[in-house]
This record gives C-alpha cells, structure tokens and sequence, in this order.
C-alpha cells in the first residue's frame, strides 16, 4: 500500500532537494506538501502535481491535525526565525499523537529536522528547537532527530557568481576567521530520504550530521574561490548592515518588527564570536562516504550551469 508522506516547509532550501529523491517513487510514497504562502502553494503544485499541496496556518490546531489525516510519516522542517515556532512544532507533535490513536492508524515516523546543538540558547533559532526536541523526546512517539549545521550551500551562489569578476569581493556578514563545520544540503536531504526509507533502524535516534570538520569561513570562501580560479577578497560588513541584509533575506524586508529581528540580531552577534562545530563521523557513516565539501559543492553546481 501506498504510504502517505508529509514534508512541512516544502518550499524550502532542504524540502527541495528531499522532495525529487521521494516524488519517482510512487509506487511507495505519495506526499503531502505543506506550505505557508500561497506563491509557495501555487509553485509546489504546478512542479510536484502528483504531490498533493497544502497551504497551511501551524498555529491553527484543526489544520495542523488534518494535514496529518493517513499519514504514516511527518518530515518536519521548522519554520526560520518565527517568534512562534515551538508553537508549531507542539501544536503538530499533538496532531502527530492523536492520529497515531485513531483506530487502523498507520501513523510511525515523526522525523524532525532541528539545528545542529539546540542547547545554544543564546540563539533563538536553536533555543526553540530544544524546546520542540523535548516535546517530541517526552512525547511517546516513533521518532528521528536530525541536527544540521549551518548549510555551505547559504553562500555558495554568491561566491560562484564572482567567477567572471576581475576584483572578486565576498561580503561577510560575520567575522570570517571564525570556524563553522559545515553541512551540505544534498546530503542532508540523503540521509533524510534514508531515515524515511529504512523508518524503524532509524527510531529514537538523534543524528549530529555535518558535512565537513570545522574550518575559519575564510578558507570556505577561498577553497570555493579556488574551484573557480580567483582569490576572493573578503570585507566584513558593519553589525547594522548584516542585521538589516539578513532580514531583507529571511522576511522579506529591512524594518521589521522587533520579534523578528531578535532572531537574525543574535545569530550574527553569535557568529562573529563563535561557530556551530561539529564531527562529520556520523554523517559519513550513514551515507557510506564523506561528506561534501564546500569545494566540491561548487564544483558540482558549476556543471549544473
Ligand atoms: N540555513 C541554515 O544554514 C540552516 C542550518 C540548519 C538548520 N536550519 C533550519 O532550517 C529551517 C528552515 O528550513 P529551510 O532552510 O529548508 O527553509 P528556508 O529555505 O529558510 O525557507 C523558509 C521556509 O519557511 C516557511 N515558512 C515561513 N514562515 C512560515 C510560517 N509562518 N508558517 C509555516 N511555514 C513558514 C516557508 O514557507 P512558504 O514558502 O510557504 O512561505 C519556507 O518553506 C529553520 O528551522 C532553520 O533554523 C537552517
């Protein structure tokens, strides 16, 4: 039979990629896709047709509990930087038990993707989603945690777009001699298809994937600038700048209401003195290779222009 799949941030960086590696294999799955906005709602339908889109309020609990009706599966991507997301992460974790009790359920898998060390509570990206981790641990459910770092694949457009530049320079909207490990989209959405696919090896496991050991985002930028021939001059910008840019990129606008700012305002303050490290052990050994470095990422996305 069949099993129903819902994915939550379906329009996003890691739903993307997941979605192709899952949307072949029809004679498995069907997805569900949940969106917010109604361009995500109008883009998803008109490229996945097959998948059923959904466009969806997380606060709203009847729509929270009805996105879940014959699902065997949640891959739930929590929304960025929103002043209520444990509130959507509880309010779907509730709708995730009560279908899992309704009689001839086929309910079996609550798949979270988080951030890499929740625990860091000075960023509010990371502090809400120890609160949705708890929530889910405390829950009764089947569940997987996986825990990215920050994505190498964030930047790596602007970098490319250097490629024919005679004086190429890297805005930073941090320090750069501050090290990340960083993780690679594609093999987030890997191992995400594998924890879907093999469900129960995958139970009650929490999985710290990065891609790469740590390294100063200064030589991230170089080893990319390396792939496309040029040394990349790297300028830091002012604090007020970063915090106004990243805005324009996550909300859509420079002035916004101060629930919102707080998120980008401390993930940049953290930034600049500290990174989000890990070890790429684990992720080397669910995918059965290393992980991709930022290098070969651009490599690969210059075939793919
Ligand atoms: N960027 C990184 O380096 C990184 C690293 C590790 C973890 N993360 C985590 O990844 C998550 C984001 O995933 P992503 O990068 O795949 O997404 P993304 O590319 O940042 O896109 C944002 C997504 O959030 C959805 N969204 C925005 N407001 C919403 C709301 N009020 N209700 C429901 N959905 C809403 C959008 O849906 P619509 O298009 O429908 O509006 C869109 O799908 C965040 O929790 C972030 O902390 C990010």
């Amino acid at each position: 039979m069949v099993e129903l799949i819902v994915l939550t941030c379906a329009s996003g960086k890691q739903c993307s990629q997941l979605i192709p590696l899952l949307y072949n294999e029809s004679s498995l799955y069907r997805l569900r896709l949940i969106v917010n906005s109604k361009a995500s709602y109008k883009k998803l339908s008109e490229q996945f047709p097959e998948a059923e889109t959904v466009q969806v309020d997380l606060l709203d609990v009847g729509q929270c509990s009805q996105i879940l009706d014959r699902a065997s599966t949640i891959y739930y991507v929590s929304p960025t930087f929103q002043p209520h997301e444990v509130q959507f992460g509880l309010n779907i974790i509730d709708a995730a038990i009560a279908e899992a009790r309704k009689p001839q359920s086929r309910f079996s898998h609550f798949i979270l993707s988080s951030v890499l060390h929740p625990e860091i509570s000075k960023l509010l990206n990371h502090d809400r989603k120890r609160l949705i981790e708890e929530y889910l641990c405390e829950s009764t459910l089947k569940y997987t945690i996986l825990q990215p770092s920050h994505f190498a694949d964030n930047a790596i457009g602007r970098l490319l777009a250097l490629r024919d530049s005679t004086d190429p320079v890297f805005i930073a909207a941090h320090d750069p001699e501050v090290a990340f490990s960083f993780s690679c989209i594609q093999d987030h959405a890997e191992i995400s298809a594998k924890v879907i696919r093999e469900r129960r090896n995958h139970f009650y496991a929490t999985y710290q994937l990065v891609s790469t050991w740590p390294m100063k985002y200064s030589e991230y930028v170089q080893s990319v600038g390396a792939v496309i021939g040029k040394t990349i001059e790297i300028k830091q910008l002012q604090y007020e700048e970063t915090v106004a840019m990243y805005c324009k990129l996550v909300f859509g606008a420079q002035e916004v209401d101060q629930t919102l700012r707080d998120g980008p305002e401390r993930l940049l303050l953290y930034y600049s003195k500290r990174g989000i490290i890990g070890n790429p052990g684990v992720l080397e050994w669910l995918l059965g290779r290393p992980g991709t470095t930022p290098a070969q990422l651009a490599k690969a996305m210059l075939e793919k222009f």
